[in-house]
């Protein structure tokens, strides 16, 4: 790929539409590299959540009043452009959920949980983030199928090899990542999913990590179900997207109930609402939905594919400085990476490194990242993770790399 030094934007322009951007740690400019942990908003999306607290604020569907019927209008808005944003057949395909986490465990008792019992297995991949692996263990807890798991390579991929020769005939479905939270490893979804549809094994993509990066095409990739979460793709915390095959959504029990979920009630029995509404059970969350609408809105009309060019470009870029740096090792090292770049340096933790960075103003993430399985296969607690978004700048990785050199430096003393 050719080298870009620049992006195919103005750069300054897209930052002044971030306003967290602008502000200073510690007397520093804040360089945010902890965008896979969560994205800052764009103007645009917080002022959709604010013109719903301060002028639409009321409850959804059941409204017979002008505030209730803009605020439904909005909710439902919103869910037609997640529908656009990753192409769906259907806006009833796309049920709004807490976040990626809610959507597996949605998944997992509602459609999984009926098609398994003890001797089943559901298949994952050692990249996963404990939210695609703690609610199959809960699963099987509960319905004595057994986890199985397609090994990590030292590069940090998955083989599809491997994958093929995994999906044997106790297999009753697959969970995988589309792009790894700790080691920005791209996992080729299309092959994966093409060989579950080839025995017949239904399958879910969590899709927190790819959704800011690729574009997402629900219709292509040949899953079952897909997942990703609003704080990732610059919306708000606490919302997030289900999309699931419509005869699936529609074949499939509701997974919580109460109201909005039903069609009616009484003390013999109730009956179910329609798709999307029998799974969003209770008042949603519909400020941070509406907030994700114009977030997404926002995305497209940027342009992913913009957007992930220059990505590349920063992460190439940070993984050469960082590359020279005495003593650093970087943990993945996937040729497909999307965002993420993880490393350790010998003799200082990875807590340390985080620490020392943000005194400089530089915010990264330190820690195991939910994915205590893949630390464990490169033998390390921990890493330092710089993660980037359409706003980062070149000057901003030459600040994360000066301040990491110095932390090697600290350390290499010691
Ligand atoms: N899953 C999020 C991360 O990787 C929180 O940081």
């Amino acid at each position: 790929m050719t080298r870009i030094a620049r992006p195919d934007y103005d750069l300054e322009s897209v930052r002044s539409e971030f306003p967290t951007l602008g502000q200073t740690v510690y007397d520093r400019p804040l360089v945010y590299l902890d965008n896979a942990a969560t994205a800052q908003m764009p103007a645009k999306a917080i002022d959709a959540v604010r013109e719903f607290q301060t002028r639409d604020r009321s409850n959804i569907h059941r409204g017979v009043h002008a505030l209730s019927v803009r605020a439904t209008e909005h909710y439902e808005a919103a869910r037609v452009t997640a529908s656009r944003f990753i192409n769906a057949t259907s806006p009833k395909e796309c049920v709004f959920v807490r976040g990626t986490t809610e959507a597996v465990n949605l998944v997992a008792w509602s459609f999984v949980r009926p098609r398994v019992s003890e001797g089943d297995s559901i298949l994952i991949t050692g990249l996963e983030h404990h939210s695609n692996i703690v609610p199959w263990q809960l699963l099987g807890e509960a319905t004595g199928a057994r986890l199985k798991v397609v090994p990590l390579r030292d590069d940090g991929t998955i083989s599809v090899d491997d994958f093929a020769q995994a999906l044997t005939p106790d297999v009753r479905f697959a969970s995988f990542a589309h792009v790894s939270n700790a080691l920005g490893t791209v996992n080729p979804v299309g092959s994966l999913t093409a060989l579950c549809r080839e025995k017949n094994i239904p399958c879910l993509i969590d899709g927190a990590q790819a959704a800011p990066h690729i574009p997402i095409d629900v219709k292509e990739l040949g899953a079952d179900f897909y997942a990703f979460s609003g704080h990732k793709v610059y919306g708000p915390t606490g919302i997030g997207i289900l999309w699931g095959r419509a005869q699936h959504l529609e074949a499939m029990p509701p997974w919580q109930g109460g109201g909005e979920m039903i069609s009616s009630v009484s003390f013999e029995g109730s009956t179910w609402n329609a798709i999307p509404h029998k799974f969003e059970a209770g008042t949603p969350n519909i400020g941070g939905a509406i907030g994700l609408g114009a977030a997404l809105e926002w995305l497209m009309d940027f342009g992913i594919a913009k957007a992930a060019a220059w990505e590349t470009a920063l992460l190439e870029h940070a993984t050469q400085v960082l590359g020279t740096i005495p003593g650093l090792r970087i943990i993945g090292t996937a040729p497909e990476k999307a965002g993420v770049l993880s490393f350790v340096i010998e003799g200082a933790h990875p807590h340390d490194i985080g620490t020392i960075l943000d005194r400089d103003g530089v915010a990264i993430r330190a820690g195991h990242h939910c994915a205590e399985p893949v630390m464990r296969h490169f033998g390390i607690p921990a890493t330092a993770r710089a993660s980037f978004a359409l706003y980062n700048t070149m000057e901003e990785i030459e600040a994360l790399s000066g301040s990491v050199r110095r932390v090697q430096e600290m350390f290499a003393d010691v």
